[in-house]
């Protein structure tokens, strides 16, 4: 695979420059934000800074600029490998895919995807899924763990990658960011939210030497109140690493942007931790610098992928230092960051190294496949088992996750003597073997995962058979997507359908899919609508099971009489057998609820969430929609879904009764003033001597490999430059002056005011039905009517999860609204405001977004069930 892509690769030539900053539409600019913020003013980092720091100031110029950059595609065991600084005891950092597991590797858990966690609704299980996969990552070795995706949110519902985040709601975003990033980092693997920012479409990303990645154009409000939530909350949880996107905002790309990484990420959210690029989006070299980017990976030059040895940075870094044009301050700053997210996860301490490579699943090969035919070999599988009893947790988050959409007649559950014809190849495993297409990239067999980088290969796969058979149930099973002749049909046969849909990342087609669902659109694969109709022509009790990375369409069966059972088993992962017959069996009710809308037809999303297709220059993705995606446009327009956000049924029902409101921290209209931004280390501004940036003498250097040093005369001339009055052309409104932070920063994720809790909210859950189960208690806010702000009509604030209720127990679940969670975004003061600090907030609280009938309000104090649903 590494061979085909050096050859597919190399009849590229480097082009001529590209314009970088093209025309978007009129009203969208990119804001010139210098300079970069120095890390280390909160003080929950201050301790990690000053053993960084102190480290910093003793490394030479070359070893600096090695910690910045990747070696090389494919020039070390894992996806992403940085340079060293041995002398002071900094290994090669490894960095590694994500997010559902350790891509590339055996032995691991193949967990289920983002969309599935989020499907749970459930705290505690988003949370311990993160533990057992940072486990995972430490185990192989990994440091630096890529994942939780939060960007795609899933504005486009065709996206590809939307199934690697948690669900179309920056509320349940965050909670699925923030507590995976606390999971993974409390074993001491450095997690990263990624991308930044508005990457809400896999085609025409990447910035290429014909093509300019296309730009996401959108406004500042729907940039904070939508994108920029789900990390702000990850940032609060501490993450140490965050990934620029692909694409562009406002004509410039996110890689060299500076007002998104210096103003939004680093000042205004407090991030403390490194940024790096997206793999081979780094479009520049010193621009990127300026503008923040602390981290190119995987180190080359992204228009020629092919290992030749070049970087925009190492050595172009260090020449940019000596020749002055680089800051020495803008470097310490980014070398600070990334050593002292290392000793915020106490990876100074007996954290393993590498022990699988991401290139082969052979014991022994090339140290540096990049530097094939000439590299050295060696051991570079220990096949070491980091497993764990991660299988347990992974089931769990599988089955509880799985969304019951209908249920007629309580066809479900089964009993175990019901005879079943099961139809479908996603019943069971690829006959062609469950790894047998590179980074999953075909969609055959049961659908535990999208494709792309997000993918893990499975260490096994519980299929639907596999849990039948374990069962013991009475089955027939047709392995085939159409309707077989000889089933037999019987009157009391209840009929099981497995039916998918699939998507990934851009660089692998799938049945001409590009990634996005572009061809496939968001019907069934495989002719599912047909083999679903033609199942429920023959038989009259039919249970329709969906693997699927997102929403698809029902219409053509679903309210046909036979369809009895509906429900979305997303992507299992690994655990799509066991998990499922649970809930089939009624050993546990079904408690998963939808991560995003269940449309009627296409028609209904706003024409703005449609794919970008190819357009000669930068290809212009403009968020016209603003703040109406998902439901919140559904509702907006009146439009009734097939399933509402939120949606998902029990075995049981459950009432929502005797909740009380109770007022903790006063409104003002503006947060209280932040604090002051705490003390950042001191950096030398002096350029360091030429002779540090000199190659050590006899040093036996890898073809290809990227090294930061430069020849002595390379040095000595860019030292020249530096020392002479030639000024690098910088841009508009470049300053190396640091600032006192912007009003709305403060802390980690923002002014920590914002997060003051403004409102408890207790609400008991009572179960109503005859057969034990959870029950999701989801809360919505709505904004006082006549404020000057337009705003959807109900937004997700907060959810909790109960625990199994028996028949006839409850429980009382605590829920909370912040400060944050009752403002807007004003882009004129440039802070968050409540709009209306006296008005009536309506705070709705039910199983579904459509289903909210227990109103508490802010101004009465008082709460009452019985209300008619806002929408
Ligand atoms: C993009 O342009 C819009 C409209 O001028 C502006 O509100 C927004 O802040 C800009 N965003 C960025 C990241 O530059
Ligand atoms: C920096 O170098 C000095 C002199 O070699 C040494 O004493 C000190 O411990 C070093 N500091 C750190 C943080 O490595
Ligand atoms: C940069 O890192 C590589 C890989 O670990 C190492 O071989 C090299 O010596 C390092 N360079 C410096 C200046 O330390
Ligand atoms: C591989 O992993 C084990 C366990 O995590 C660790 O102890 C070991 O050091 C690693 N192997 C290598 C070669 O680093
Ligand atoms: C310094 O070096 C960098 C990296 O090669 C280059 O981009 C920049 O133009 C140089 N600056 C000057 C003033 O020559
Ligand atoms: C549900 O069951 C009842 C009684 O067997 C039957 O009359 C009714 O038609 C069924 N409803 C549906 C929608 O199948
Ligand atoms: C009502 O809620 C309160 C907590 O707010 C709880 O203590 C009480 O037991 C609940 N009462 C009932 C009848 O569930």
């Amino acid at each position: 695979m590494v061979l085909a892509l050096l050859l597919s690769l190399s009849s590229l030539a480097v082009g001529a420059a590209i314009d970088k900053r093209v025309a978007v539409p009129a009203g969208y600019v990119a804001l010139s934000s210098y300079p970069a913020p120095h890390g280390g003013w909160v003080p929950e980092w201050s301790e990690s800074y000053r053993k960084a720091a102190g480290v910093v100031a003793n490394l030479t110029l070359a070893e600096k600029t090695n910690l910045t950059a990747g070696t090389g595609i494919f020039m070390g065991r894992c996806v992403g490998n940085t340079g060293s600084a041995l002398r002071a005891g900094i290994p090669q950092l490894c960095l590694q895919d994500g997010p559902l597991g350790v891509r590339n590797t055996d032995h691991s858990t193949a967990f289920p995807a983002g969309i599935t966690i989020g499907a749970t609704f459930d705290k505690d299980l988003m949370r311990r899924r993160g533990e057992a996969i940072g486990e995972e990552f430490r185990g192989k070795g990994v440091n630096v763990y890529l994942g939780p995706s939060v960007g795609p949110i899933g504005r486009k519902p065709r996206g590809g990658r939307n199934w690697e985040g948690f669900g179309s709601d920056p509320v349940l975003q965050a909670y699925g960011a923030a507590l995976t990033v606390e999971g993974v980092q409390s074993k001491g693997v450095i997690a990263t939210i990624k991308h930044w920012i508005a990457n809400e479409q896999e085609m025409y990303r990447m910035y290429s030497i014909v093509q300019e990645g296309y730009s996401s154009n959108l406004d500042d409000r729907t940039l904070h109140e939508l994108y920029a939530w789900p990390f702000a909350e990850g940032i609060r949880s501490g993450v140490g690493a965050a990934m620029i996107a692909y694409n562009a905002v406002n004509g410039s790309a996110c890689s060299q942007n500076s007002y998104l990484i210096n103003t939004l990420l680093k000042d205004e959210l407090g991030f403390q931790g490194f940024v790096m690029s997206d793999w081979l989006a780094q479009i520049s070299g010193v621009p990127s610098a300026l503008a923040g980017l602390d981290m190119s990976m995987p180190g080359d030059i992204h228009t020629i992928p092919l290992v030749t040895g070049q970087s925009y940075w190492m050595y172009e870094y260090t020449r940019a230092v000596l020749n002055g044009s680089i800051p020495v301050d803008r470097l310490d700053d980014s070398v600070t960051r990334i050593l002292a997210a290392w000793y915020q996860m106490g990876q100074d301490q007996n954290y393993p190294e590498p022990n699988f490579s991401t290139n082969t699943q052979d014991t022994e090969g090339d140290l540096y496949p990049g530097a094939w035919p000439e590299s050295p070999k060696g051991v570079v599988n220990e096949f070491i088992d980091v497993q764990g009893d991660h299988a347990v947790v992974a089931k769990e988050v599988a089955r509880d996750a799985i969304t019951l959409l209908k249920n007629v007649n309580s066809t479900l559950p089964l009993s175990l003597d019901t005879t079943l014809k099961v139809f479908g190849t996603d019943a069971e495993k690829n006959p062609d073997g469950i790894n047998s297409c590179a980074d999953q990239g075909c969609n055959k067999g049961t659908l535990g995962m999208g494709w792309g980088s997000g993918s893990a290969r499975y260490p096994y796969l519980d299929s639907p058979i596999d849990g039948l058979k374990s069962r013991g149930a009475t089955y027939s099973f047709y392995n085939s997507d159409s309707f077989p002749s000889n089933s037999n049909p019987s009157l009391d046969d209840v009929a099981l359908v497995f039916v998918t849909a699939d998507s990934g990342e851009n660089y692998l087609t799938v049945e001409n899919d590009h990634g996005d669902r572009d061809s496939s659109k968001l019907n069934l694969w495989h002719n599912g609508d047909k083999l679903v109709k033609d199942v429920a022509a023959k038989y009259a009790n039919v249970v329709v099971i969906v693997h699927t990375v997102g929403p698809v369409l029902l219409e053509q069966w679903i309210d046909l009489p036979s369809i009895k059972a509906v429900l979305f088993a997303h992507l299992p992962g690994q655990e799509a057998g066991d998990s499922l017959m649970q809930v089939l069996y009624g050993d546990v009710s079904p408690s998963g609820h939808l991560p995003y809308t269940v449309p009627k037809s296409e028609e209904g999303y706003p024409n703005s969430v449609s794919l970008v297709g190819f357009q000669l220059g930068q290809p212009q993705d403009t968020y016209t929609e603003g703040l109406y995606i998902d439901y919140r446009h559904f509702n907006k327009e009146g439009i009734t879904p097939r399933y509402a956000f939120g949606h998902g049924l029990s075995y049981t029902t459950f009432s929502f009764s005797n909740a009380t409101i109770t007022p903790v921290t006063g409104l003002t209209s503006t947060p209280p003033a932040r604090p002051a931004k705490g003390p950042t280390p001191s950096y030398s501004t002096e350029i360091p001597a030429a002779s540090e940036a000199y190659w050590p003498d006899n040093f036996d250097k890898v073809w290809r490999y990227l090294y930061s040093w430069l020849d002595k005369s390379d040095a000595d001339n860019s030292a020249a430059i530096g020392k002479s009055t030639k000024v690098y052309p910088y841009p508009p409104g470049y300053s190396n002056k640091q600032t006192p932070g912007v009003a709305a920063g403060g802390a980690q994720g923002g002014n920590p005011a914002l997060f003051d809790v403004a409102y408890d909210i207790s609400v008991t859950v009572k179960n109503t039905g005859s057969t034990a189960g959870k029950a999701v208690a989801q809360l919505y806010v709505q904004y006082p009517s006549g404020i000057s702000f337009d705003t959807p009509i109900i937004q997700l604030r907060d959810f909790e999860k109960t625990k199994e209720l028996a028949a006839g127990e409850s429980e009382v679940l605590q829920l909370r609204v912040t400060r944050k969670d009752l403002s807007v975004w004003d882009v004129v003061s440039q802070n968050w405001i409540v709009p209306d600090v006296r008005g009536d907030y309506g705070i709705w609280i039910g199983g579904a977004s459509d289903a909210l009938t227990l109103k508490c309000s802010t101004s009465e104090g008082t709460c009452e069930s019985g209300q008619a649903s806002p929408v």
